[in-house]
């Protein structure tokens, strides 16, 4: 037996790398990435010893280094002295962030962001299905199986009522998707590959966080100031690392409620140019036409997505939703789509559609806006004199906690007093320090009589001393 046949018998993982396309090490990392998503090379498991797995493929040591570099810095693996190089151990914990309520007994609920409950919504929603009812031909579409992008004629509703609000995008741009998370699981499920690495604003919103865990892609963040992502940040770190996507809430990000300014989207574009960006935008906290800047897809269409979703206009529970993108990945995507269930359920998209097509969703929609900035009003008045950041169309805001209290003390303290709120881990990407700051949510309470009565509470909190801790010797 030779020195390979030997080598290869040793070696438990023993890549078949693509020689003729590109660099040998290169073509290996793409291997070893496709055997980690598949399950061949489970996390935490040992890479052969370099010298063995030359060896086994007849190739220089030098080749497989360089290799394992490259997977390291893709974030594929991990060199530990002493126990070789293994593949990156998934972080499994799930985060800790909400959908549902998790305030108990009679706590008022600040902690979601959700739409403010209205009894107009089911009074319409009972008149559009009767409505629905009577309409055969739009039933029998909604039975049949539908293309991946989703029902045509629903599209076209969803295109022509986006462009009366100042999001134009055709109709063949879009795929239905059931709701913004699902849209943007499906853009980074399909656009990019397990060990890439995607970035965003340093906070960000939970479920993008669930969404590159659950896929194993490098979350990196972008410090942030006041308007968001800091280009120079951004710059410096696309010089560094490879990065495919970008994640952007460039209206008002959750939690901070910053607003980019257009002269800021235009240097994130022009980095995102320069370095081959996908530009992934989260318009699902929807703005007002009159409130709302230039949308990325249109000063980048070749390379932006958008994602719109009705949650939070109309109803979470809908599950509906769109992705806009370029004609160029529609196929990549409607592919990824079709991977996971052929199509989008087509009964809620014709509910939403006949809702937003009958003008039914604009009662809703303008009573829903003033109700917000009213509260937004409220909160402003009972936090005067506090660091408190929010947009006026936000469903949230951004309080920075006085010295010396500290975000965890604060919501605990909080609970007791009646008020659930959340804190800053949930919306931290990777291991980012969290700020000593909380999300207040202003729409969960039914009515602005409540809300004002857990904002006391919270100022009478902010007015007093932290608990005294224990001290460590
Ligand atoms: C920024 C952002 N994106 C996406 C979502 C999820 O939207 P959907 O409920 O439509 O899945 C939310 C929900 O809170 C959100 O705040």
């Amino acid at each position: 037996m030779n020195v390979q046949e030997r080598a290869r018998i040793r070696c438990h993982w023993l890549p078949e790398p693509d020689r003729a396309s590109g660099p040998l090490y290169k073509a290996l990392v793409d291997q070893l990435a496709r055997d980690i998503a598949s399950g061949v090379l489970g996390p935490g498991e040992r890479l052969p010893p370099q010298r063995l797995l030359a060896d086994a493929l007849q190739v220089t040591v030098g080749t497989i280094t360089r290799a394992y570099r490259e997977a390291e810095r893709r974030g594929l693996v991990e060199a530990r002295i002493g126990s070789g190089t293994r593949v990156r151990e998934r972080q499994s914990r799930a985060p800790d962030f909400h959908h549902l309520s998790h305030a108990s007994g009679d706590s008022i609920d600040l902690s979601l962001s959700t739409p403010i409950a209205n009894p107009l919504r089911s009074q319409q929603l009972a008149t559009l299905m009767t409505r629905l009812a009577t309409q055969t031909e739009t039933l029998d579409a909604a039975l049949a199986y539908q293309p991946e992008q989703g029902n045509r004629a629903q599209r076209e509703t969803l295109s022509a009522w986006l462009g009366a609000r100042g999001l134009p995008m055709p109709a063949d741009e879009l795929l239905l998707t059931e709701g913004g998370q699902h849209a943007d699981y499906l853009t980074l499920q399909t656009l990019v590959r397990p060990g890439e690495a995607v970035a965003s604003d340093a906070l960000t919103y939970p479920g993008m966080i669930a969404a590159a865990r659950q896929l194993g892609l490098k979350h990196l963040p972008v410090p942030m100031d006041t308007e968001g992502m800091r280009p120079d940040a951004l710059e410096r770190l696309c010089q560094q690392q490879r990065i495919r996507l970008l994640y952007l809430m460039p209206e008002h990000n959750n939690p901070t409620g910053a607003r980019m300014s257009q002269a800021r989207r235009e240097a994130i574009v022009a980095i995102a140019r320069r370095h081959d960006l996908l530009l992934l935008e989260d318009g699902v906290q929807y703005v007002l036409p009159e409130q709302r800047g230039q949308p990325f897809y249109r000063l980048a269409p070749e390379r932006s997505l958008y994602i719109f979703s009705v949650s939070k206009i109309l109803a979470g529970g809908l599950r509906f939703g769109a992705l806009r993108a370029p004609a160029n990945l529609i196929p990549q995507l409607s592919a990824g789509l079709r991977a996971q269930c052929w199509a989008t359920n087509s009964l809620p998209g014709a509910v939403a559609c006949e809702w937003l097509a009958s003008g039914m969703a604009d009662t809703i929609i303008d009573w829903h806006w003033q109700e917000v900035r009213a509260r937004q009003q409220l909160l402003h008045d009972c936090l005067a004199g506090y660091d408190v950041q929010s947009h006026p169309c936000g469903f949230h805001a951004w309080l920075h906690l006085p010295e010396p209290w500290r975000a965890v003390d604060f919501v605990a303290r909080a609970a007791e007093r009646g008020v659930t709120l959340i804190g800053p881990e949930p919306f931290c990407v990777g291991s980012q320090p969290a700020p000593q700051a909380v999300r207040i949510c202003i729409t969960p309470p039914p009515d602005r009589a409540l809300l004002q009565t857990a904002l006391e509470r919270l100022t009478d909190l902010l007015a007093e001393a932290p608990p005294v801790k224990a001290m460590p010797i």
